[in-house]
């Protein structure tokens, strides 16, 4: 058998940063009309954290979480040729959160923007790095993703205020000849989510007046019910094709879905065959940190994956986008 030395990229080296303030479902209780029990029971989450510092935005923790990624091993700034970050609440309309970032750490010689894909943020930039890896143009680059959820939920809204959480996490990738790392990735999208799951004001359509923010127009607007519905269908099916595709059988491999509802996540684990201890879960004290979901996810994680590891990651979200994207784990005993 030839040996596989395609050059394929890789996690070697992951972080995260979550905020220290843990929002409770007893103290949501107090701001609206919900409780414990039903945010348990519908949707799983029990705890979440937000970014309570005054005056800074999301790449307050995403800067925390590349210079410790940095500094855990041994990097220098100028080891770095580049930042993806994706986000759908960055520090400003612009410039990008990743050149912000970029400059917190010093890094220089390299490209830095932002991906916004809503929750699958993650994954569509993962797969952009690879691409500039597996081409040669970079070597080392970081995709960071994170959120300041908090900045964009109404806290008088109780459908949507339960859901989410605020954090940030960072992975540095580097090329790999020994068959692991990216080896697939299926992206999709439809249009038809915007009715479902947007922001009413403060893009160009609708710039920020006094008005709007009256209206509370800036913030998450969602229609539950048909993302759900949306989420489950479409994270199963692009799973399943991966897993087909790619000749993987369900006991084989770690699935790591986008933490939205619980529910969501053991739907999509039954269609896929999955037993229950091979499906991540942390969204009980992490709660849906949008597109910093499934690198936060990872690294919660890292230390059940031995190289060569077989890991199914999906997500679902704004657009609608969403996709899966099928790694093999590359570094044993990740730091
Ligand atoms: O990350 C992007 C992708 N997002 C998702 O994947 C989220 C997908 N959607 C969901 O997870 C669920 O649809 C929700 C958690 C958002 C809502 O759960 P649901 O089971 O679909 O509830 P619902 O919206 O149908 O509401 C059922 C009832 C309603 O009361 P009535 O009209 O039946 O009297 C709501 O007003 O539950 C009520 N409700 C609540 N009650 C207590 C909604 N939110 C709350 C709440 N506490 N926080």
């Amino acid at each position: 058998m030839t040996k596989d030395t395609k050059v394929r990229a890789a996690i070697t080296a992951i972080e995260a940063y979550l905020p220290e303030y843990i929002l409770t479902n007893d103290e949501l209780s107090r701001m609206v009309d919900t409780s414990d029990e039903w945010i348990m029971t519908r949707v799983g989450i029990r705890e979440r954290r937000i970014l309570k510092e005054p005056g800074v935005g999301m790449s307050y923790m995403a800067i925390k979480a590349v210079k410790t990624l940095l500094e855990k091993n041994n990097l220098q700034p100028s080891d770095i040729d580049g930042i993806i970050c994706s986000t759908v609440t960055p520090d400003m309309v612009f410039p990008s959160t990743a050149a912000i970032i970029s400059d917190a750490c010093g890094i220089k010689n390299g490209l830095s923007f932002d991906m916004q894909v809503g929750c699958a943020g993650f994954i569509h930039a993962f797969k952009t790095a690879a691409l500039y890896i597996e081409s040669g143009f970079c070597k080392r680059l970081i995709v960071v993703s994170g959120e300041k959820m908090s900045s964009i939920i109404d806290y008088t809204d109780r459908n949507t205020c339960p859901l989410f959480g605020d954090g940030a996490a960072a992975v540095l990738l580097e090329p790999c000849a020994d068959g692991n790392g990216l080896q697939d990735a299926i992206l999709r999208s439809d249009g038809i989510g915007k009715e479902y799951l947007h922001m009413k004001a403060g893009g160009s359509i609708k710039p920020a007046t006094h008005e709007t923010v009256d209206a509370r127009e800036h913030f998450v607007y969602q229609d539950g019910k048909n993302v759900f519905k949306w989420a489950v269908s479409k994270m199963s099916e692009v799973s399943l094709e991966i897993m087909d595709r790619n000749g993987l059988n369900p006991n084989e491999i770690y699935f790591l879905p986008h933490q939205a509802n619980m529910r969501i996540i053991e739907a999509v684990g039954n269609r896929m065959g999955m037993r229950s201890d091979r499906v991540l879960v942390n969204i009980d004290n992490r709660a849906n940190t949008s597109s910093a979901t499934i690198p936060i996810l990872l690294w919660d994680n890292k230390h059940l994956f031995l190289k060569g590891d077989n890991l199914v990651l999906s997500s679902f979200g704004a657009g609608f986008a969403w996709g899966s994207i099928y790694l093999k784990w590359a570094v044993d005993n990740m730091k």
